[in-house]
């Protein structure tokens, strides 16, 4: 670690988006600390001012472009500070936000956080030369991939810098300061499933594959250094595949590969029999075989289609693996989900759903949902609630379609189901909603569970939350889970004495109960639980 100077310079980073983005945060922090930069909660004094952001919704964006007017009014009083923008809006915007946003010093990408340093030491270096300086390039100030990602189909394309960027993650050992119990581990990148609605595939790139080696060896450190939970993240995780010897550097070492449906499937017709190849499956049974100090491996996001029996063969024989799956349905309508491109039909959904409980009794399911999809009637809509009716779903995020630019759906489909209908969809579906996951969390009570302890709260006073996700940004969007938990707190009743609080392997989050002053070495630990009662949020328990 390299010393802290007290001139260093200041950096705010605020965090929008999915987990991805919120692993990139925790990056491009380590990268830039590691440089002697200084990561401060306060964006009206720092030096250095980034916003990690988000275009999968429109709602998205208008809260990182109202941010940028604030920067604004710094930069018009006359102070220097650098504004970058980056994450999934830069790289959708591209140069022209530029144009829109003068106040904006510099853009780069999802996929090219690793050349971040290196532009804000330039236009660090342009500023101090003082206001009459001429600026840099729009191309010296942005590092884009353009549709690059996209377009490059050699398996030598993917062995990118930043695959260095994931591996020069810092381990910090859990202390005080540090507080980390649970971590997110990248296992792809990108997206190649073009669902007709989503900017995801053009903003993150082609799907690039890390190899299983070095996934299982960052596992590994972070459970040395004291994680107790990792989530392995991906667009369409399940789609994990790495074929061996395909992808190898001059160092003899496996690079990062391009996944199917581009040079993949092309490498794989060349490859002979006899090529080892790497699945979901296997990489999960091998971290959690090769990791055995690892206490709980979880991962997001399946994909409802080729969910396979093998891996849900590995999590029933896995006694680490939570068997817990979030897989995104998106509509209950044949029609609407092969307006989207979806690839599986209602019945291919609700087999999927069939076989995981075959496989694990206990599961908990999980998903995603857009309510006003371009042309769909109140039928369509009847059958999205049907869907929800029928699968005990722990819950769900709903959204009401948003048109994307740069996405299919946006030139081929009006987007023709009025904002009002979509509330009143979105309405409907959050109360049916409520009441699957009413029974849901009702069908615990009475057993027992493992709780792994995050939060503290007592007199109504909220203690610094335990966890990676909530507590390491500044004024951090939550992650969706821990948003649910301070929605479910608002609705419980004032609070007596001191309650602990945490998640089962399913994700149900758990309330309990403890004696004053009792709860202090227990924050980060996995504890046996009694559920004692529940609402449709929460279980209520009892620690054994
Ligand atoms: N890769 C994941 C989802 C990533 S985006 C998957 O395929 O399941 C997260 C969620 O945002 C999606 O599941 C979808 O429900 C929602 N979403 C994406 N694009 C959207 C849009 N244009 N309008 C509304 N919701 C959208
Ligand atoms: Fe978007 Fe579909 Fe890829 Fe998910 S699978 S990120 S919804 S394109
Ligand atoms: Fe948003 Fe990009 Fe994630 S668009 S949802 S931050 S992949």
């Amino acid at each position: 670690m390299s010393e802290i100077h007290p001139t260093a310079p200041t950096v705010f980073l605020e965090t929008f988006g999915c987990q991805m983005n919120e692993l990139d945060s925790e990056l491009v922090r380590g990268a830039l600390t590691a440089l002697g930069y200084r990561f401060i909660e306060d964006w009206t004094t720092a030096n250095v001012v980034l916003y990690n952001t988000c275009s999968v919704r429109e709602q998205a964006e208008h809260k990182a472009y109202s941010r940028l007017g604030l920067i604004a009014q710094r930069k018009r009083a006359g102070e220097q500070v650098v504004l970058g923008v980056i994450g999934c809006m830069a790289e959708r915007d591209g140069k022209d936000m530029f144009r829109r946003y003068p106040q904006v010093d510099l853009l780069c990408g999802p996929g090219e956080l690793d050349r971040l340093p290196n532009l804000i030491e330039n236009t660090r270096k342009m500023q101090s030369l003082g206001e009459d300086a001429p600026r840099l390039s729009k191309d010296a100030r942005s590092a884009l991939a353009g549709n690059k990602s996209r377009r490059s189909t050699t398996l030598a394309a993917a062995d990118d810098n930043l695959e260095l960027l994931d591996l020069s993650r810092a381990f910090e050992p859990v202390n005080a300061a540090s507080e980390r119990r649970s971590a997110y581990v990248r296992i792809t990148r990108g997206c190649n499933k073009f669902c007709t609605y989503c900017v995801v595939p053009n903003t993150r790139g082609a799907e690039v594959h890390r190899p299983p080696g070095s996934i299982v060896e960052e596992c590994r450190r972070l459970a040395d250094s004291g994680v107790v939970e990792i989530t392995l993240l991906g667009q369409t995780v399940n789609h994990y595949r790495y074929v061996h010897g395909a992808a190898v550097g001059s160092d003899g070492l496996e690079r990062p590969q391009i996944g199917p449906g581009l040079g993949a499937f092309r490498s794989s017709a060349v490859l002979s029999a006899g090529t080892r190849t790497t699945t979901f499956a296997d990489l999960l049974a091998r971290i959690h075989e090769e990791v055995p100090h690892l206490q709980r491996l979880r991962f997001v996001t399946s994909y409802p289609r080729d969910f396979g029996a093998d891996v849900l063969g590995v999590m029933r024989d896995a006694p680490r693996i939570c068997n817990y799956i979030h897989a995104p349905a998106q509509s209950g309508s044949d029609r609407i989900l092969k307006l989207m491109n979806r690839g599986y039909t209602v019945r291919e959904y609700l087999e999927f759903v069939e076989r995981v409980f075959d496989f694990l009794p206990d599961a908990t399911i999980a998903g995603d949902f857009i309510v006003g999809f371009p042309s769909e009637t109140d039928e369509d809509f009847e059958a999205t609630c049907a869907l929800v009716q029928r699968i005990p779903f722990k819950n769900n995020y709903i959204f009401k379609y948003s048109p994307r630019p740069g996405t299919v759906a946006i030139d081929r489909f009006a987007d023709d189901v009025p904002l009002e209908t979509k509330k009143a969809r979105n309405n409907r579906l959050l109360d049916i909603q409520t009441e699957v996951s009413r029974r849901v969390h009702e069908s615990w009570v009475g057993r027992e569970v493992e709780v792994l302890l995050e939060q503290v709260r007592t007199h109504n006073r909220q203690e610094k939350p335990v966890g990676a996700h909530i507590s390491r940004e500044a004024s951090a969007t939550l992650h969706p889970q821990s948003k649910n938990v301070e929605l479910a707190w608002q609705r419980t009743k004032p609070l007596q004495g001191t309650q602990l609080l945490g998640r089962t392997p399913g994700d149900l989050i758990t309330v309990i109960d403890v004696p004053e002053g009792t709860w202090g070495a227990s924050l980060g630990q996995i504890r046996r639980v009694r559920v004692t009662g529940s609402s449709p949020m929460l279980l209520h328990g009892t620690l054994l």
